[in-house]
């Protein structure tokens, strides 16, 4: 009788350096009865079934050799007038260059694809979006943390690295809504950033992932209109239309967005023609106008939920973000207490969310935590931030 290979010695360098497992366990789900205040998923609440259904038949229907065909790499060429026109309706800009992507994510991806060698440095925000974090070290970069305050990244620690010789290839940001903190980069440290590294010469990569969801105040000017020279933008579709359709797009310089398309080519060839050609109607349609602000008022009255939980039970010294956008809050604990420790008392209490610590790529963020108000109902969201603070309260 044959035994089965073992296969683990097959894998790549890269395959070891990623990370991301621990918070895949947390992620895995959580026991009956426990409120999760972790997954950064969009309210199902807010996709548009019903509009979906229509557009879906009829571009079914009418199209089938375009929409369920392959498409060039860089998208279905309306699809791409479609975006390039809502950048500038939105942004104020037109694009030099723009490409359909499979979502956010795999821009990021394409861009350590096109830009990265082993040992390159990558500037990041300190904490950041795991996904990116996990794209640059399995591109085996060089991560290098660059720290935030209330208002987001500390231009002038970039400019003290970059002037004692930091080369990064890219800085990654996220300046509005950020995942994981829910702050927003203020206008003054945007011109100043792409100054900064226009001065220097660093691409900025700027990750729009939540800008839409702006109910607080209005958004700010993207770092990309700013400098459409300096930055390349990637967006995505996942949170003002549905994750479950993979599609985002990628902004910026020519030479730039070129490469990246060729990284495409090695990848999945093209994003889906069935998704762009429904995000289009979709969007010609005047469907993102409609139902937008009713997604934008369910995150708002979510957090007003959660803050007022918060507000009302946790202890003193204990602070948080107040988001004006999107769907996620970071919250300091005291000194002292371990929340990668809490965690197992708070599932014990009856709430679940993520620890700090693997957002960083150093080794910060002990005493911190995310809270996602995204899935919750105001009723829960009040009794979760409740179960919360008593657990802080124990702890102390
Ligand atoms: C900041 C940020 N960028 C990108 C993504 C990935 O988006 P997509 O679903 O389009 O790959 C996410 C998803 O949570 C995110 O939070």
């Amino acid at each position: 009788m044959s035994t089965r290979a073992d296969w683990t010695g097959l894998f790549a360098h890269r395959a070891g350096v990623r990370g991301g497992e621990e918070l895949a366990a947390i992620l895995a789900g959580v026991p009956d009865g426990v409120l999760a205040l972790t997954g950064g998923f969009p309210n199902p609440a807010t996709f548009p079934t019903d509009v979906l259904g229509e557009i879906a038949a009829r571009v079914l229907r009418d199209e089938p050799g375009l929409a369920l065909q392959y498409t060039p790499v860089g998208g279905i060429p309306s699809v791409r007038e479609y975006l390039a026109d809502r950048q500038e309706a939105l942004q104020g800009v037109s694009p030099e260059a723009l490409m359909v992507t499979s979502g956010g994510m795999e821009c990021l991806a394409l861009a350590c694809s096109a830009m990265l060698d082993q040992g390159d440095v990558v500037a990041v925000e300190g904490p950041t979006y795991l996904g990116a974090l996990m794209a640059f070290r399995g591109a085996e970069a060089d991560v290098v943390e660059i720290p935030m305050d209330e208002d987001g990244l500390i231009v002038e620690a970039l400019a003290e690295r970059l002037e004692d010789g930091l080369r990064p290839k890219f800085l990654y940001v996220i300046p509005e809504y950020q995942n994981p903190t829910g702050r927003t980069l203020p206008l003054e440290r945007r011109e100043a950033l792409v100054e900064l590294c226009r001065r220097h010469g660093v691409l900025i990569l700027e990750d729009v992932a939540y800008r839409e969801l702006a109910w607080g105040a209005e958004p700010l000017p993207t770092l990309w209109s700013l400098a459409p020279d300096a930055v390349v933008q990637a967006g995505t579709f996942s949170k003002v239309f549905f994750p479950g359709v993979r599609l985002g797009w990628a902004a910026g310089p020519d030479e730039v967005v070129e490469q990246l398309a060729a990284a495409k080519a090695n990848t999945d060839q093209c994003a889906g023609a069935l998704g762009q050609r429904m995000v289009e109607e979709y969007g010609r349609g005047g469907h993102f106008e409609t139902h937008l602000p009713t997604a934008r008022e369910l995150y708002a009255s979510h957090w007003r939920a959660l803050d007022g939980a918060l507000r009302a039970e946790m202890p003193e010294g204990v602070a948080w973000t107040e988001p004006t956008g999107g769907f996620l809050t970071w919250l300091r604990l005291p000194d002292g207490l371990d929340a990668m420790a809490l965690r197992d008392a708070a599932l014990d209490a009856g709430v679940a969310y993520v620890p700090g610590a693997p957002f960083y790529a150093s080794e910060g963020g002990a005493n911190e935590l995310r809270l996602s108000f995204s899935a919750l109902g105001e009723a829960d969201l009040t009794e979760a931030g409740a179960r919360l603070a008593a657990v802080v309260r124990t702890a102390l």
